[in-house]
């Protein structure tokens, strides 16, 4: 298995918000201190994303050639500025050289689309959602987001990559040793955004959450529901053009459910893409929304 980077982990060993919200490994022995003047940012991307739109689409179909994949007919490479979000072209994922995670998947998803992923438990959902935000790399293909080549980032662009991608993941809990309002500082303290313009965020997205009330509460003080509205909350702190939400409503009931599917339609309403991986088919119901759905780690559905 190949990682792009070691996942941290917290004193209860699950894994912490760091590798989210796109703390480099050389930083995250500096939590809280300011970043140096000079320091990389973000604005070098758009150059680097050219560049490697450019390799991405030479080798999409060089290796397409080369390994006698047939050529698809339908979806094409489009690098930034397109109206893509997610491009995904001859994408395989094996694991230990023989579990087939994913095959031959290809897929376009539209800025500003609500979709989900459906399945039966072990057809691939997660892995490919880990592969859209580069916690895993493919075995082959390649995946475009919002234009960028995410295979062949190069290390440094990671941080910038996954701070442009809002995560929730069942796996990915809420620090346990502070507030609410603590977890989500420390998405715009690793950021190096200046404490006063934090704090207002902080405020914005627990009032967009509905969890205003519950900033200063501990966690595990939190109902389930609660809980997954902070984790959605802290994917949000980065303005996400993106949110891949892995079964947000695993644990609820149907209305805590039914709560966080309409504040994840709400974030839609705002413009940011949404993917929702899910094995619960009332979620999906006559949602009305787009619905791929994987089979054996094939898409053997997608329905508008
Ligand atoms: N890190 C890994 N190492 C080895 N095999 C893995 C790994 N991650 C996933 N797999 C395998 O890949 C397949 C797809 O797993 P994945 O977690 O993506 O399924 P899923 O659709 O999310 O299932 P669920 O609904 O149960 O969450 C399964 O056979 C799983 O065992
Ligand atoms: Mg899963």
């Amino acid at each position: 298995m190949v990682r792009a980077l070691p996942t941290p982990r917290d004193l209860s060993g699950t894994p912490t918000i760091r590798s989210l919200i796109g703390l480099s490994r050389a930083s995250q022995g500096r939590l809280g201190q300011r970043r140096p003047k000079g320091a990389f940012r973000a604005p070098i991307l758009p150059l680097l994303a050219s560049i490697s739109i450019a390799k991405a689409r030479k080798s999409q179909y060089a290796s397409a050639d080369a390994s006698g994949y047939p050529k698809n007919g339908e979806l094409v490479a489009r690098g930034p500025g397109s109206p893509d979000m997610i491009q995904l072209f001859h994408v395989y994922k094996t694991f230990a050289k023989e579990v087939e995670a994913l095959v031959d998947i290809n897929l376009q998803i539209e800025k500003g689309e609500f979709v989900f992923l459906v399945g039966p438990s072990g057809a691939g959902k997660t892995t490919l959602l880990r592969l859209i935000f580069h916690d895993e790399l493919p075995t082959s293909g390649q995946i475009l987001v919002n234009g960028r080549n995410v295979v062949k980032l190069p290390g440094r662009s990671l941080p910038s990559l996954r701070r442009s991608i809002g995560v929730v993941f069942q796996d990915f809990k809420l620090l346990r040793d502070r507030s609410i309002a603590d977890n989500l500082s420390l998405v715009y303290r690793v950021h190096g955004t200046p404490s006063a313009v934090g704090k207002r965020k902080v405020a914005n997205v627990l009032k967009m959450v509905g969890l205003s009330h519950k900033a200063q509460m501990m966690p595990y003080r939190l109902s389930g529901g609660e809980q997954q509205r902070a984790a959605i909350a802290r994917a949000l702190m980065s303005d996400p053009l993106l949110l891949l939400a892995d079964e947000p409503t695993g644990d609820l009931d149907a209305d805590l459910a039914a709560d966080v599917m309409r504040l994840l339609g709400e974030i839609n309403m705002r413009g940011t893409t949404i993917v929702v991986a899910t094995h619960d088919t009332s979620l999906v119901g006559d949602s009305g929304r787009r619905t791929i759905l994987l089979k054996g780690g094939r898409v053997v559905e997608d329905r508008p």
